[in-house]
C-alpha cells in the first residue's frame, strides 16, 4: 500500500445516503446498533430466535475456554430443518427455493417442498452408505443443485461436510481428504464451463486411490462424459432416486460441527476452518436478512459465488435458505456463450439482489457499458461486493451502470474464519462511501490497532482486529488447536487478528487495505505465497522459488514467481509453461502464476529470509526500495533486467 493510495482514500468525499423509499421498507433499522451496544449477548440471543430450536440453550456464550467459543450451548436444532422443512411447514412449500440455470441453458426449478424431498432422499442415501454423525464427507461438485442438496443432507444427519472447490487439483483434493479422513466423496462426472464439459471424476479417482479413508464415491451424472467406474463408485441416481422422501431430522446440540472449509494461510498447508451449527446459522441468517434486505416473498436473490468458497456456504446455502429466499444458481462462466450472459440472467429471472466480487465487476467494466445496456436490469434493487477491496471507480460503475444509479451497494468484509459478514453498511441506514466497508455490523466489535495492539482513532491506519467473540466465528482449525491459537490469537493476546491492514478515515469509516501477511488475494481468493513456492519446488527442475502477489488491474493481485533452476537443469523454450502447468496440477488453475522469471538468485536478508518487498517492487515495475539489508545487493539489478524480458501469457 503506497502513500498515494492512502491519501486518495482519505479524501473520498462522495457520499451515498439510502433513498427515502429504501429506508421506509428496510429490514435493518439504526436502533439495532444501540441495542447491540447496550447488551451484546442479549442482541445475539434475539437473533438466534429467528431460527427454530428443538430445545432452548442454557447459555448464550461460554467463553471460559477462550479462544474456543460455545454459542447457545445446550440448545438443540437441525440446520437442514431450519433451511428447508420449516418453510414447508409454514405453508411455503410451493415457493421456489432454487432456479437453476446450467451453462448450456438447461434449467431446473426446485420448490421448498421438492428441496425437502431431495434432501431427505440424499440423507437416507448417506445413511445407507453408513455415514454417521461426525463423519466427514468431501464434496467436489460443479455449481449444480446437488451441491446444495449434498451439503444439507450432511447437515441433516450431523455429518461434517468439507467442500473442495471443483477447480482444485487432484492433489489438493487428496490432501484435504486426508487431513479430515473423509469417508465419502460426493462428486460428478463433470461440469460445464466455457462451453465445454470439464471432467471432475478423474481427479477424484487419482485422489481416492491414495486415500485409504474413503469408502465410497457418489457420482452425480451431470455431463454424460465417459467416466471410469471402480468398486467404490456409485451413481447418485442409482442410490438417491430410490430412497424414501421421508426422513425425520434428528436434533443436534448447538456446537455440533457443521463443516470444515480449507483456506490458505502463511504456510504451505491449508487450514481446515471448523464451523459449528447454532451460532453459525444464527449469524449467517441475521446478516443475510439485514445486509441484503431480503424480502422472502418478493426478492429473487443471486450470489454468484461457488459453493467451494465460504461465500457459497453462507450466502448460497445456509443464509438464504434459512431466510426462505428464492435464489438463482448459475453453473457457468459469465462469458459463455456471450459476455452479456449475467445480464441476460438478471433480466430473465428478474433478479433483485446481486452479490458478487470486485474482480467480476472490473471485468464487466472492461467489456463495456453496452452489454448491460442491452438488458432490462430494472429489477435490481440492491448490489453487494465481497472478496477484496473494491476500487471506488468500480463501485461507482457498479452503482451507475448495473444499479441504474439508485441501488444501495453493500461492500461486505469478512473471512472464511468469521463465517459471516462482519463489516458492512446496512442498506437502509448507512450513508456509504465508494470503496469503504464502513462500520462493523451491530453485535460486532472491530478495531484498528498499531504494532503494540493499541486501538487507533480516526485518520489512522494499522491492523484489523476483532475484540469480542461472535456467533459464527471459527471454532478452531481441524486437528490443530495450537495452530488456531498461534495464527489468530497470539499477535494480540485475547484478541482476534484478521491478517488485514485497515485504515479509519476522519469519519471513522473503515477502509480495508488487504492482507499484511504472505497471503495473496487473486480474484478474491486467498492463496499463500508459500503454497505456490512449495508447488514450484516440488518440480525436479526447481531449486528455489520466491512468489509475490503483484497488483493487477483485473484480478486484484497476480501471482509472480521468481525461480532458480537446479544445477544441471537448463531453461528451454517451454520451461516457464511447464512450471506454470506444474503449479496448476499441484494446486489448481487458480494458483497458476501469471508470470515466472527464471533468475540466478533471489534477494535475501543476511539471515536468509526472502525479501518479498523488493520482489514486489520489481514485479510491479517500481524503482527499487531500500536494498541495504540484502546479503548481496547486486542480485536485484540482475532480477530487474530479467523482468523486462520475462515471460508472460
Ligand atoms: C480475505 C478473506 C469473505 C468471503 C470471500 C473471501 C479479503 C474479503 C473484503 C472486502 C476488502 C476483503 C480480506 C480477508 N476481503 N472481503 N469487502 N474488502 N477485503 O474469503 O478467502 O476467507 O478471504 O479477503 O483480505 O482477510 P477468504
Amino acid at each position: 500500500m503506497n502513500n498515494e493510495s492512502l491519501e486518495n482514500l482519505s479524501t473520498e468525499s462522495r457520499l451515498y445516503p439510502p433513498s427515502a423509499d429504501f429506508v421506509a421498507q428496510a429490514n435493518a433499522k439504526a436502533e439495532m446498533y444501540e441495542a447491540a451496544t447496550s447488551d451484546r449477548l442479549k442482541f445475539w440471543e434475539q437473533q438466534a430466535e429467528r431460527l427454530s430450536w428443538h430445545k432452548k440453550w442454557n447459555q448464550i456464550l461460554d467463553w471460559s475456554n477462550a479462544p474456543f467459543a460455545k454459542w447457545f450451548s445446550g440448545g438443540e436444532l437441525n440446520v437442514a430443518y431450519n433451511c428447508v422443512d420449516r418453510h414447508v411447514e409454514s405453508g411455503h412449500g410451493e415457493q421456489v427455493a432454487i432456479y437453476f440455470e446450467g451453462e448450456p441453458g438447461d434449467t431446473r426449478t426446485i420448490t421448498y417442498s421438492q428441496l425437502k424431498d431431495e434432501v431427505s432422499k440424499a440423507a437416507n442415501a448417506l445413511i445407507e452408505l453408513g455415514i454417521k454423525k461426525g463423519d466427514r464427507v468431501a464434496i467436489y461438485l460443479p455449481m449444480i443443485p446437488e451441491a446444495t442438496i449434498a451439503m444439507l443432507a450432511c447437515a441433516r444427519i450431523g455429518a461434517i461436510h468439507s467442500v473442495v472447490f471443483g477447480g482444485f487439483s487432484a492433489e489438493a483434493l487428496r490432501s484435504r481428504i486426508e487431513d479430515a479422513s473423509a469417508k465419502l466423496v460426493i462428486t460428478a462426472d463433470g461440469g460445464f464451463r466455457k462451453g465445454n464439459a470439464f471432467a471432475l471424476k478423474p481427479a477424484v479417482d487419482e485422489a481416492v486411490q491414495k486415500s485409504p479413508s474413503v469408502e465410497n464415491v457418489l457420482v452425480v451424472k451431470r455431463c454424460g462424459n465417459e467416466v471410469a467406474f471402480g468398486e467404490k463408485d456409485i451413481w447418485w441416481h442409482d442410490l438417491v432416486d430410490k430412497q424414501s422422501t421421508e426422513h425425520s431430522p434428528e436434533f443436534f446440540e448447538s456446537e455440533t460441527p457443521l463443516f470444515i472449509l480449507y483456506t490458505s494461510g502463511t504456510t504451505g498447508k491449508p487450514k481446515g476452518i471448523l464451523h459449528t451449527s447454532g451460532g453459525y446459522l444464527t449469524q449467517a441468517a441475521f446478516t443475510h436478512f439485514n445486509v441484503f434486505d431480503l424480502k422472502p416473498d418478493k426478492d429473487i436473490y443471486w450470489c454468484t459465488a461457488d459453493v467451494g468458497w465460504v461465500t457459497g456456504h453462507s450466502y448460497v446455502v445456509y443464509g438464504p435458505l434459512a431466510n426462505r429466499a428464492s435464489q438463482l444458481i448459475y453453473e457457468g462462466t459469465p462469458d459463455t456463450p456471450h459476455k452479456a450472459r449475467w445480464w441476460e440472467l438478471v433480466e430473465k429471472y428478474k433478479v433483485s439482489i446481486l452479490y458478487t466480487a470486485p474482480t467480476a465487476i472490473r471485468t464487466f467494466m472492461k467489456w463495456g457499458d453496452d452489454l448491460p445496456a442491452q438488458h432490462d436490469l430494472s429489477s435490481l434493487r440492491l448490489l453487494g461486493s465481497v472478496g477484496e477491496p473494491i476500487n471506488p471507480e468500480a463501485w461507482i460503475w457498479y452503482r451507475e451502470v448495473i444499479g441504474s444509479s439508485k441501488t444501495p451497494i453493500v461492500d461486505t468484509w469478512w473471512q472464511t474464519e468469521t463465517g459471516s459478514i462482519m463489516i458492512s453498511p446496512l442498506p437502509g441506514v448507512t450513508e456509504t462511501k465508494p470503496g469503504s466497508a464502513m462500520r462493523p455490523l451491530p453485535g460486532i466489535s472491530a478495531a484498528v490497532v498499531n504494532d503494540k495492539g493499541e486501538v487507533l482513532g480516526n485518520g489512522k491506519g494499522g491492523y484489523l482486529t476483532l475484540r469480542e467473540p461472535w456467533p459464527s466465528m471459527l471454532r478452531g482449525i481441524w486437528g490443530d488447536d495450537e495452530r488456531y491459537k498461534e495464527t489468530y490469537w497470539s499477535q494480540y493476546p485475547g484478541i482476534y487478528f484478521a491478517g488485514d491492514g485497515a485504515k479509519l478515515d476522519d469519519d471513522g469509516a473503515i477502509w480495508v487495505l488487504g492482507r499484511v501477511d504472505d497471503v495473496m488475494n487473486v480474484s478474491g481468493h486467498r492463496i499463500s505465497t508459500t503454497e505456490v513456492e512449495s508447488a514450484l519446488v516440488s518440480n525436479p527442475m526447481v531449486a528455489e522459488a520466491a512468489v509475490v502477489g503483484a497488483s493487477d488491474e483485473m484480478t486484484g493481485q497476480a501471482i509472480v514467481a521468481f525461480v532458480i533452476l537446479r544445477q544441471g537443469a537448463t531453461e528451454g523454450p517451454d520451461t516457464v509453461q511447464e512450471l506454470r502447468n506444474h503449479v496448476a496440477k499441484e494446486i489448481g488453475a487458480i494458483a497458476k502464476p501469471k508470470k515466472i522469471l527464471i533468475v540466478a538468485e533471489v534477494p535475501k536478508t543476511r539471515s536468509g529470509k526472502i525479501m518479498r518487498r523488493l520482489l514486489r517492487d520489481v514485479a510491479e515495475n517500481r524503482t527499487l526500495g531500500d536494498v541495504t539489508t540484502l546479503a548481496d545487493p547486486t542480485v536485484m539489478n540482475l532480477i530487474s533486467q530479467g523482468m523486462t524480458t520475462g515471460s508472460e501469457d
